[in-house]
């Protein structure tokens, strides 16, 4: 599903399970005209918008939400992954999620504290390229925290689908009572102890003897994954976490000679960065010219705005969630024009080389510059 084709819908919440003490898992129920449209692949995430108190088309946001949770500028946008296996080609009748709580994060108090079952929230279709459709192979992931929750996916997928796949999961967290789906995954090792391997390395907690404990850096990285399996053999890598887990266990993979086709990310945390100045070279005035759902506009770039708010100004449509380079919910691909991009967590080179762009830290590098979210 590309970016272009995301909409949001009101789905009910129809269970809301505490994993841990800052955590739930949220179900939402999918009526069966909109299956087809929430047909996801294992990996993929759903942004979740919480509208302010009385703002237009409150039709999706939750019951019982407060104005106070709410952002200034009328609503709040999350992405969250989808923790559920795909079961089959049908579209879902439900999607599940998992959300921790962030010390200070609006949605993810609100999600922890006061959605309840029968709440209807804006739920946008699935999107995200952090994907594996089922096929035979040894893959292995390295995941922290929260980072779990699309692997979780993956990996229940492959193994119930794929007879000959093998999965490695390395994950790390403070202390065991704040791992998420620890249960999930425990029946994953019951039921393929053959085929399913995993580490937990706890980072506040002693373990017993001979399992691993500290921090995931690439240092320990480098040493520990040549004595757990066959890194040359791994078709695929999968790292999820936040910035510097991830980062670090990029490192170490590429120092044991993995190639980077091999490895696939998806950071769950970025600190705020402030944008990059301007260079001297940029243009003082600028256009875009936006392709958005077969329509298109074209409308001048106010001083420092990314092309994602100049878009949004006027086509209130956009595709976006995170606005921070990481989601990749803004993709769009430049039809024309260069742009400077401040971050992009969420691309991989092979898309930047295909032209695709992140809207949300793009700033014009030319006069001109042309858009198309729609491809
Ligand atoms: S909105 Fe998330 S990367 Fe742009």
């Amino acid at each position: 599903m590309t970016a272009g084709k995301s909409r949001f819908h009101g789905l009910r919440v129809s269970a809301v399970d505490r994993l841990t003490d800052d955590s739930v898992a949220l179900t939402f129920a999918v009526p069966p005209e909109l299956r087809a449209e929430y047909r996801y692949a294992p990996g993929q995430h759903l942004a979740i918008r919480r509208r302010a108190s009385g703002a237009e088309g409150a039709e999706g946001a939750a019951a019982g939400a407060t104005p106070a949770g709410a952002a200034g500028g009328g609503e709040i946008r999350r992405t969250y992954s989808v923790c559920s296996p795909v079961l089959g080609a049908d579209g879902p009748a439900e999607v599940r999620v998992g959300v921790r709580l962030v010390e200070g994060g609006e949605f993810s108090t609100y999600a922890n504290k006061e959605i309840a079952v029968g709440d209807l929230l804006d739920v946008m279709t699935p999107a995200g390229r952090f994907t594996l459709e089922p096929r035979p192979g040894h893959f292995a992931a390295i995941v922290g925290g929260s980072g779990i929750t699309p692997v979780l996916s993956i990996v229940s997928t492959l193994l119930a689908r794929q007879p000959e796949a093998r999965f490695c999961l390395i994950r790390s967290d403070r202390t065991a009572a704040s791992t998420m789906f620890l249960e999930e995954v425990a029946d994953l090792k019951d039921r393929y102890p053959q085929r399913f391997q995993l580490v937990t390395v706890l980072s506040r907690e002693e373990q017993q003897a001979g399992l691993p404990s500290g921090r995931l850096d690439e240092e320990r990285l480098s040493g520990l994954l040549p004595a757990l399996l066959p890194v040359g053999e791994i078709d695929g890598w999968f790292l999820c976490g936040p910035l510097g887990l991830v980062q670090g266990a990029e490192r170490a993979l590429r120092g044991l000679g993995v190639r980077r086709a091999r490895i696939h990310e998806e950071i769950f945390y970025v600190d705020a960065a402030p944008a990059a100045p301007a260079p001297a070279s940029a243009p003082t005035h600028s256009t875009v010219t936006a392709q958005l759902d077969g329509r298109s506009g074209s409308w001048p770039v106010r001083e420092g705005e990314s092309l994602l708010e100049t878009v949004l100004r006027n086509r209130p449509d956009a595709p976006y969630a995170c606005k921070g380079g990481v989601c990749g919910t803004c993709r769009a691909f430049l039809v024309d024009g260069e742009v400077r991009m401040d971050r992009n967590y969420a691309l991989e080179p092979e898309e930047t080389e295909a032209g695709y762009v992140l809207a949300c830290q793009s700033h014009p590098a030319t006069e001109r510059v042309e858009l198309d979210f729609d491809r």
